[in-house]
């Protein structure tokens, strides 16, 4: 059975990759340091095999790779919260930069030449034309952003210098749950639009907060596209089938093309749920753009990937399963 290493995979993006990995075959073993990962949701609802460390220590990885015999890398491991990485950036660029860099050079050191890397839209910074292709510039406003950048360029380099081949994502807004209701997305402290509204939904929250009711888009608040968390985990699956054929780097977005304001989607979220969801509007928060909207038509055509759950109904039904039952 061809192995994979998952760092992050005790998070919500990797934890559904490593669900896609194994519903596909592969033997998977998770890497996760367990600061915003959870450990259960490896070893008793996936069933996998956990090593809890860190993408930066180098010789637990020269350890891992010259015992496993690990094909290819998937790496989600990463901080995520765009709003701290403003205020604490070293936070960022040491896990997320300095991370990735390790763990680049033990795999070179390995001999382990794939890897499937987890990057953003967030690269992208205020978009000059919607939707944004892969070929727009890539500006970043936040350091989240940027620390993720930086991992992109490293992969284009390493390829150059140690032929180490890479499929790299920018992920639009992941959401929903998986819909057999397994896992789904379960972060603290939650941050997150979806799940925040629906915490609010459940009654866990007094209200929900919208971030500046002033941007200019026509309902004033900001614009993302929702893409379901299965939707790309099954990209992750395609992407590493990819690299292990045609032995290319290239880099996807992964979006449904679609935008939805915030209060869009908290007008579907009252759709979805039948509740009241009170609303208090608020400042901006630093470093939002004001929209973001992929074009997945590269991933579409090469890889044949195409969203099973693009309606954002689906997506918060999906999500709205797994808060009801946590
Ligand atoms: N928002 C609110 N109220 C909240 C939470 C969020 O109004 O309580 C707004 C935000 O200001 C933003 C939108 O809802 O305009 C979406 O915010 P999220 O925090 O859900 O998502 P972000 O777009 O900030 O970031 C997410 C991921 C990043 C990723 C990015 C790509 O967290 O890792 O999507 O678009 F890079």
């Amino acid at each position: 059975m061809t192995r994979i290493l998952v760092t992050g995979g005790a998070g919500y993006i990797g934890s559904h990759g490593v669900l896609a990995l194994k519903e596909r075959g592969y033997d998977v073993i998770v890497l996760d340091n367990l600061v915003y990962g959870h450990r259960h949701i490896v070893e008793d609802v996936l069933e996998v095999e956990l090593v809890v460390g860190d993408t930066q220590d180098r010789l637990l990885l020269d350890n891992l790779f010259a015992t496993r015999d690990i094909a290819a890398v998937m790496h989600f491991a990463a901080y995520t919260y765009v709003g701290e990485s403003v205020t604490d950036p070293g936070k960022y660029y040491r896990n997320n930069m300095v991370g990735t860099l390790t763990l680049l050079e033990a795999m070179v050191a390995a001999g382990v030449k794939n890897m499937v890397f987890s990057s953003t839209s967030a690269t992208y910074g205020v978009p000059q034309e919607i939707p944004i292709s892969e070929s727009h510039p890539q500006n970043p406003i936040n350091p989240y952003g940027t620390s993720k950048l930086m991992g992109e360029w490293i992969l284009k380099d390493f390829d150059r210098a140690y032929g180490l081949k890479s499929v790299i994502f920018r992920y639009f807004n992941a959401s929903g749950a998986a819909p057999n209701g397994l896992i789904g997305e379960y972060h603290t402290p939650e941050t997150h639009l979806i799940p925040l509204i629906l915490y609010t939904a459940l009654g866990k929250r007094p209200h929900l907060s919208i971030f500046g009711t002033n941007y200019p888009t026509p309902d004033g608040t900001c614009i993302r596209d929702y893409i379901h968390v299965s939707d790309l985990a099954i990209a992750h699956v395609l992407g590493l089938e990819y690299l292990f054929k045609s032995g290319k780097t290239e880099v996807f977005n992964l979006g449904n093309g679609n935008g939805f304001s915030v209060k869009e989607a908290i007008a579907t979220a009252r759709e979805v749920t039948q509740k009241e969801i009170p609303v208090l509007e608020r400042d901006r928060r630093e470093g939002d753009p004001p929209i973001l909207v992929g074009s997945s038509e590269k991933a579409n055509n090469i890889l044949r990937w195409q969203p099973q759950y693009p309606d954002l109904r689906d997506i918060i039904a999906h999500a709205w399963q797994w808060h009801q039952n946590q």
